[in-house]
Formats: C-alpha cells, structure tokens, sequence
C-alpha cells in the first residue's frame, strides 16, 4: 500500500510501514507521528502537522500522539508462544507500557491460534513479527537485528516446545532463531501442563538453560486450563513485570562485589563415605539471585547441592570447607560476604585413601575428628581485604536470639541472620528469620526463602550505599 500522500498513512496501513519510518528517522532525524481521525501524519520531529487535526467521529477533535520514546527508553523482545496463557501475555504488555518499556513482538505460529497480531500489533504499537522468512526484505530488521533490538528477551509463555528448542540451539523458526542468535539476556515464564512441567525432559532443559544463562520467572501452581492442578501457570503479568524491570534496571548494587557462600561441605572419610548435612543451598541461592537482581557481581562458593546456581553468578562448586574457605579468598576483594553455608565443623582427620573394609566379628572403626576453619570468623578478620560488609547466619535449635547476639561477638562479623531450624526450615521452601545487627533484632515473619533473599539484599544494598 502507498502513503495516502506524501506523509500521511492511512491507519489501518500505519502500522506496516515501520521500516519506512526508520528510514525516514535515519536519512530525516526524529519523526513524529500523529494520528488525526482515520489517517496518520508523519513529519520530522519540531515541524508542525500540515493541517491541524479534524474532529473524529464524534466531534471531538481525536488527535492521539504517539510520543518519541525518551533517550534510554527500555525495550523487550517479547516472544509469545502457543499456550492458552498467551492472552496474559497481551496484559503484560500494557503493564510495561504504564512501566515505560516498549515491547516488540514475536508472535509463534502456535500463539497465533490464541492471539491475533493485530492485538499484540494494537497494544505494543509496533510492527509484530511471526515469520522467519518475512524478514528477508532488505528494507526489514534481519532476524539477528531484530534479536538484539531489544534491552532484554521476554519469552512468555514459555511453552515446553519452546524450551525445549531453546535448549537444544534449534533454530527453525523464527522464535527459536531469535534465541539462538540473541546476545541479550533472556526471561522465560514457563507455561505448560503439570505433567509437562514435572517431565524429566523438561526438567533438564530447565537445568540447561539456567546453566546456560537464561533466567525463570514461574511457573505458579494452581487450576490449569486442562482442568488439571499442580505446577505449571504461567506466574502473574504483575510477577513477570517485576522481574522485567528488575532485570533491566541497573540497581542499587551495581558496581558492588558480594560473596555468598552456601550449601553444606562434604568432608571424606574415606573414597567413598563422607561426613555432612542437610543443607540444601535453596536460601543461599536464592540470596546469590537476589543481589544479583539488584546489579550486584556475585560470586556463589557452594558445596554440593542438587538446584542450579542462579544465572548472573559467578558459581564456585566445592566439597571441603577447606577449598570453600580458599574459594572464598580467591573471591576477594568484596564489599560484603554473606555466609550462609552450613560448614561442618569438623572433618575426619585423615581421609583414608582406601575404603574401610567391614571385617568380620572386628570392633566399629571409630572416626577421629579436627575441626574446621571458620570461614565467617575467617572474612570478618580478613584485615585490609576484609569486606566492608560481612553477614552470617545462625541456625539454631533454642535461645536463637541470644546466640546470635554472642554469635557477632565471637565471629567479628557485622549482622547475623538467625533462624530457628528446628521445624522444616533446612530442605523447605519457607524461612522465618531475625535479622541482629550491632543496632538491633528486627523479627521478620514466615516467608518464602526467595522473599527472605530479597529483603535481605535490600538491607546489604541499604547498607553499602
Ligand atoms: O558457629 P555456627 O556454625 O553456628 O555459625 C554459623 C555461621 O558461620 C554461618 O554463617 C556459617 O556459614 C558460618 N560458618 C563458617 N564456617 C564454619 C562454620 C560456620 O563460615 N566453619
């Protein structure tokens, strides 16, 4: 279709003329686009429309402005795939416009038996993409173009084909190849049937793709569309919109280096007997995230643990607390260190190099302990390389405040984050802690490890700032 005249459009053509605009933008500078009743005035930014607008239909003057994004406006990629939850995807995006980010579409041939183009094309104001093949007009974004256009790529929902494709680098379509040839960081809000979710196929294309870099908002559990129950929501647009902005902003500890340490050590007795813990790492993971998410550069030292380290970290994986305290040096210097490993506190002093044989009718042999660095007392005495800020973590059975209090004392370190264990904390999804600082106890209430994280990394961000 051709311009009605030399830079006015009409409406229902505008929206397929974007690479004219940017042409236009690169050769003539910024445009401006206006819509006056059915038709749409281009003109270079600070020239006044030909004619000033006419009254719509209604008499009123309908002059809707499409205003020039601010220098620095975010922008996601947002790949919506063939789910039943595609239709939050279309809520999503006008949350992010309110939020000030510019979504580009890329619609699969699946999501297109659930969302049309011309709604997600409607709401993101911009040209919406489906095939791979339609991207050869030269006058159009090339798929690699078109897969770093972006601040960051938000797949959702992310279906298990999707990622599935997405961990094995297909590329068949356009989706996939956008992926594949991305250098942005990625998003996936995982939407599929429970039995989908729990699939041992799935489940390690989750591993691969957190291993590979890829970050995971949901799924939530609840009734699904195919009348089943369990995990496999796509999580809330509200809850997609936060970890959005979250990864694209910048944050409060950017610049900042942190230490985490979590997990239990494994200390040998022998090839193939050890002495450890419960431990299972889930908090101090999803500490290690959680300054992550607020820009810090974080470096995770974990015995271990059967969860994927966060993506944006850096991930030390140890047995000992020996090579964890070495790890733990080799990460300084930092400005703060958050000690939650569950460190044994002591190890066979000498680990056998041959398995202990059971001998008939012979006495049980008997394990000679020593016992461990204190890596916390270790970073809180650390001298000049010492952190500025250094957090450690109290588990305890009674009296957990008390301890802790004199925990502060005898380590050196700065706060101590106390919880009592002797429900199902170690291994369970939820947390309830006590924060004790040289200023105070502030008591929080039960919550979700990932919650307990993020309150605790706006406090550490509170405090180096
Ligand atoms: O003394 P306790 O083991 O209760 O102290 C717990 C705190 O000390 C936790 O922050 C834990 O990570 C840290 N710790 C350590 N090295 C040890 C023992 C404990 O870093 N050997």
């Amino acid at each position: 279709m051709t311009a009605k005249t030399g830079n006015e459009w009409a409406v229902a053509d505008a929206k397929n003329r974007f690479s004219e605009l940017i042409t236009k933008a690169l050769k003539e500078g910024p445009q401006r686009v206006v819509r006056r009743g059915e038709a749409v005035i281009v003109t270079a930014e600070g020239e006044t429309p030909a004619r000033p607008p006419a009254p719509g239909p209604t008499g009123r003057v309908e002059y809707v402005e499409h205003q020039p994004q601010p220098a620095g406006a975010r922008r996601v990629l947002l790949i919506i795939g063939g789910g039943i939850a595609a239709y939050k995807s279309l809520e999503l995006i006008r949350l992010l416009s309110k939020a000030g980010v510019k979504s580009r579409v890329i619609l699969t041939e699946a999501a297109q038996h659930f969302v049309t183009p011309l709604t997600a094309g409607a709401l993101s104001e911009d040209k919406v993409y489906s095939a791979l093949f339609d991207l050869t007009d030269e006058a159009e974004m090339g798929h690699i173009e078109l897969s770093r256009s972006a601040d960051l790529v938000v797949v959702a929902p992310a279906t298990a084909d999707l990622m599935a494709k997405a961990a094995n680098g297909l590329a068949g379509d356009l989706a996939s190849t956008t992926l594949l040839a991305t250098d942005k960081k990625v998003l996936m809000a995982p939407a599929m049937n429970v039995r989908m979710w729990h699939h041992a196929a799935t489940q390690r294309n989750l591993a691969r793709l957190r291993a590979d870099g890829v970050a995971f908002v949901g799924p939530d559990e609840g009734a699904m569309a195919c009348g089943e129950f369990g995990v496999g929501r796509m999580a809330e647009p509200t809850a997609i919109r936060d970890a959005i902005l979250r990864l694209l902003s910048d944050g409060p500890l950017k610049g900042r280096r942190v230490l985490v340490t979590a997990g239990p050590t494994v200390e040998p007795i022998d090839p193939v007997r050890f002495v450890s813990n419960r431990s299972s790492g889930k908090q101090g993971f999803a500490i290690a995230e959680a300054l992550a998410d607020l820009g810090a550069e974080v470096t995770l030292v974990s015995g271990p643990v059967a969860i994927a380290p966060p993506a944006r970290a850096t991930f030390k994986a140890v047995e000992t607390a020996r090579e964890m305290l070495a790890a733990c040096e080799a990460a300084l210097p930092a400005d703060a260190a958050v000690c939650v490993a569950a460190v044994a506190d002591w190890r066979p002093r000498a680990a056998l190099k041959d398995k202990i044989k059971k001998e008939k009718g012979a006495a049980a042999p008997s394990i000679d302990l020593e016992e461990n660095p204190d890596i916390l007392a270790t970073l809180s005495k650390a001298g000049a390389r010492r952190p500025m800020l250094v957090v450690g973590f109290a588990a305890e059975t009674s009296n957990v405040e008390a301890n802790a209090k004199a925990k502060i004392a005898r380590k050196g370190c700065d706060w101590i984050v106390a919880n009592d264990v002797s429900g199902d904390v170690m291994g369970g999804a939820e947390n309830e802690v006590a924060l004790i600082t040289r200023d105070g106890v502030a008591r929080w209430p039960r919550m979700a490890k990932e919650e307990v994280a993020r309150k605790l990394a706006a406090e550490i961000a509170a405090a180096l700032a």
